[in-house]
């Protein structure tokens, strides 16, 4: 994607031209929070004292996008498959269908067990990191409208600040010196950050997760996020634009900024959609 204004658009013109798909949000928790180290996992950490995942839940039902939220959770961990209940019990009358998932010992692996409970008669998935507990509905609603316009994927992207270089290790000499050389400078004003959820229509998202049976260990790791797996297929990935709130809390840091955005002064004043 070249330079772009991320700031344009907000989706309403969209909404009133495209009906909406049928959308189902797989929800991925199944992590273990290694980076976090708060020895349980990331789902139930405690943010603004509220476990990370409720309030994920909670920012995409008030989103309103989802007829369903299949949530994919650590296998066998009962107090966060409690959680959901109560939640779910807590749903009024409207409220999406809410279905509960082992999750596997990759995120990939994980979206494939949501993937594989979704209702009949779905059209369009969401795939969102628990770990991005704080997303605006702004976000949700951009990319169901870019959906809704057409795209068969899209994900929400921002702007990078830092300067990214690619490096590789040294040998010989050079390790001497330096742990790692600088090979190149990607152009900056051509990279954005990745966040999530993803939007993808499901036929197309399943034959792309189809794809990995056939990949071996070293490139089943490699896959970070899902929209990598549709590009491989060859069709196009919109972007549109996320958010900063829409951080995904993976270290201490992270959890300080996150619990900076919920009770800082920031909050009131905090005017990015
Ligand atoms: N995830 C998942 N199943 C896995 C691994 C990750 O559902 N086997 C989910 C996490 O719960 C998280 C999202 O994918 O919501 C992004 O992963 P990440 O931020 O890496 O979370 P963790 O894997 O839990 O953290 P870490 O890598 O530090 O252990
Ligand atoms: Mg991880």
């Amino acid at each position: 994607m070249s330079a772009t204004d991320l700031s344009a658009g907000n989706g309403t013109d969209a909404e009133a031209a495209h009906p909406r798909p049928v959308v189902a949000v797989v929800l991925v928790a199944a992590g273990s929070g290694q980076r976090l180290g708060y020895g349980m996992p990331k789902a139930r950490v405690p943010l603004g004292g509220e476990p990370i995942l409720m309030h994920a839940l909670r920012g995409i039902v008030a989103s309103g996008v989802a007829q369903q939220v299949c949530i994919a959770l650590p296998a066998g961990d009962g107090a966060l498959r409690r959680m959901c209940d109560d939640f779910r019990n807590e749903l009024v009358d409207g409220g999406p269908l809410l279905t509960v998932v082992d999750g596997g010992a990759t995120r990939s692996e994980s979206v494939r067990s949501a993937l594989a409970v979704l209702e009949e008669g779905t059209q369009a998935v969401l795939v969102h990191d628990a770990a991005r507990a704080l997303t605006p509905e702004s976000v949700f609603h951009r990319v169901v409208d870019s959906l809704a316009a057409g795209a068969l994927a899209v994900i929400p992207v921002m702007p990078v600040v830092d300067t990214v270089k690619t490096v590789k290790a040294t040998s010989g000499n050079d390790a001497r010196i330096a742990p790692e050389l600088v090979v190149g400078t990607a152009p900056r004003e051509q990279l954005r950050a990745v966040q999530t959820p993803q939007g993808f229509d499901l036929d197309t998202l399943l034959r792309a997760h189809g794809a990995v049976s056939g990949f071996d260990e070293e490139q089943g790791a490699a896959i970070t996020d899902d929209a990598m797996l549709v590009e491989r297929l060859g069709v196009p990935v919109h972007a549109v634009r996320g958010a900063s709130q829409s951080l995904k809390i993976t270290t201490p840091l992270d959890l300080i900024i996150a619990e900076g955005l919920l009770e800082g002064p920031l909050g009131a004043r905090w005017v990015e959609g």
